[in-house]
């Protein structure tokens, strides 16, 4: 659809206000292109309401219509599931940016969908507490989006997933109608368990508005550790000891060097050792408590075999630029060139094999694409991104994903699946996995308008 019909766009602006409907192509193409740049759509118009009744009347008028929306948070989505690539309408949920105060008898907050992470990150810290979840992206990512998608990041390991923090949600399911149960009570088995069915439901079934998050205590001493190892079996095989043997693990993160000169290259940044040349893989540990973690941290890799190097951190301008050299991968690898990102997950028995295998594979179909292996080490979570390789040209993600499953692998670890994997959803779901999906997805958005074509393809 390239332009609005009438009628349909008298109502939006009786919703959200001539000024909150952009229809400007100029400035709706910002809204219509991915972080990466891999997926571009176009779009009639972006809306933004500013409340839950708004984003109903929006969501009411396009089902009226049979006009299809995306829902879109901070765009920072890495699967395509953010933006138009059939035409729909923007549903920009930025503006729901009401945060409560913090409850703290409940370490709790209920936030609009559109506060960042980083914002809810501050809220939490200024009341002694902190958010479980934590990206790199944590300046746009918003409350919603990381719900949607049931964001992973890098306290996966001590805090759980997205899912783990949502103890009750408010939203616009795809009839229009709001469900809002935000007591967030420890104890409650009153039935079906929204918040769980929306997190990671990529905005196929409806909108999240408002949720209620669980916090968790402040931990005000860190420290980081950056180890080189030889190789991928090496690093790989200290992850478990590491993890038992020091109970204030918050992240166990790993790449490769390949990947960090590129990292140092593109972000004019001093490699962290005097000499790299006989490393093969690199982990970077960080311990938090309320305590100095430094001597926890300390024994824990002295225990450890296969250790060639090692640089610790513990203030915080030390810790930043150790977890530069992890953090800064996804936007060094952007200038590359367009990756194809293939955000999996591998048993950690089989992960170490895995991470040589994969380029292997992808050189076999693409021998001029380059592969780049990062990622949240401790939950077997890889990163494959390939440069090099068309947009269009599936064939490596294809190959990769495959080569996942047959370990029963996730093709879709933390990013979701999106529109650049639906295809290959059976990799990992049974038929009848997928007529319960669609059931479900039948039941909440009987018009079929909430993002389609993403998560469930065709
Ligand atoms: P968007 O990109 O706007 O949307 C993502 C999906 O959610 C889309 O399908 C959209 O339709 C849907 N959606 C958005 N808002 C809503 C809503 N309110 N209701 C219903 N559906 C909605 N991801 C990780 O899991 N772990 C990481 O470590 C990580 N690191 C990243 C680092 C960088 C530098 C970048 C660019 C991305 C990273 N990501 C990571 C990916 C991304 O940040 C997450 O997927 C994040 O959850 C997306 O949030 P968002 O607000 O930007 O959502
Ligand atoms: C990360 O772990 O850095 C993110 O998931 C982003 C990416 O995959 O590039
Ligand atoms: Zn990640």
């Amino acid at each position: 659809m390239t332009e609005l019909p009438p009628a349909l766009r008298a109502e939006l602006v009786e919703v959200v206000g001539a000024p909150n409907l952009l229809t400007d192509a100029d400035v709706v193409a910002g809204y219509a292109v991915d972080w990466t740049g891999r997926f571009t759509g176009t779009t009639p118009a972006v809306v933004r309401p500013a409340s839950t009744d708004e984003v109903a009347g929006v969501v009411r008028a396009c089902a009226a219509h049979g006009v299809a929306v995306v829902p879109q948070g901070g765009n920072t989505g890495l699967v395509g599931g953010s933006v138009p690539l059939e035409g729909e309408v923007v549903l920009s949920l930025t503006r729901l940016s009401s945060l409560d105060e913090v409850d703290r008898s409940a370490a709790q907050v209920t936030a609009g969908a559109g506060v960042t992470v980083a914002s809810l990150q501050r809220a939490a810290g200024a009341d002694d507490l902190a958010y479980g979840v934590d990206l790199a992206s944590r300046d746009s990512a918003t409350v919603g989006g990381t719900i949607a998608t049931n964001a992973g990041g890098l306290r996966v390991l001590r805090y759980g997933d997205t899912r783990a923090q949502v103890v009750g949600v408010e939203a616009v399911l795809g009839d229009g109608s709001v469900v809002s149960h935000l007591a967030g009570l420890p104890r409650d088995n009153t039935g079906y368990h929204l918040p769980s069915l929306l997190a990671g439901s990529e905005g196929t079934l409806g909108v999240v508005t408002r949720a209620r998050l669980r916090l968790v205590p402040a931990t005000t001493e860190r420290t980081v550790a950056l180890l080189a190892f030889a190789s991928t079996t090496d690093a790989v095989a200290a992850i478990t000891p590491l993890r038992s043997s020091c109970a204030t693990i918050e992240a166990i993160e790993l790449f490769l060097p390949s990947g960090l000169a590129l990292v140092c290259t593109v972000h004019d940044l001093a490699l962290p050792f005097r000499t790299t040349a006989a490393h093969g893989a690199y982990l970077l540990v960080e311990a938090a408590d309320r305590r100095d973690t430094t001597d926890d941290l300390a024994s824990a890799v002295a225990s450890l075999d296969g250790v060639l190097d090692v640089a610790v951190a513990s203030d915080a301008m030390h810790r930043a630029a150790l977890w530069a050299y992890r953090e800064l991968h996804t936007e060094a690898i952007n200038r590359v060139g367009t990756p194809h990102k293939l955000d999996v997950a591998v048993p950690l028995r089989v992960l170490a094999m895995y991470l040589d295998e994969v380029p292997a594979i992808v050189a076999s179909i693409a021998p001029d694409a380059r592969t780049w292996l990062f990622g949240h080490a401790a939950d077997g979570n890889v990163h494959v991104n390939v440069t090099g390789v068309d947009p269009d040209d599936e064939r490596v993600d294809e190959a990769v994903l495959r080569y996942t499953a047959s370990f029963d692998g996730s093709i879709s670890a933390e990013h979701g699946v999106g529109r650049a994997k639906a295809r290959w959803l059976r990799m990992n779901r049974s038929e009848a996995e997928l007529a319960a999906f669609r059931a479900i997805k039948r039941a909440l958005d009987p018009h079929g308008i909430m993002n389609p074509g993403v998560l469930l393809a065709g």
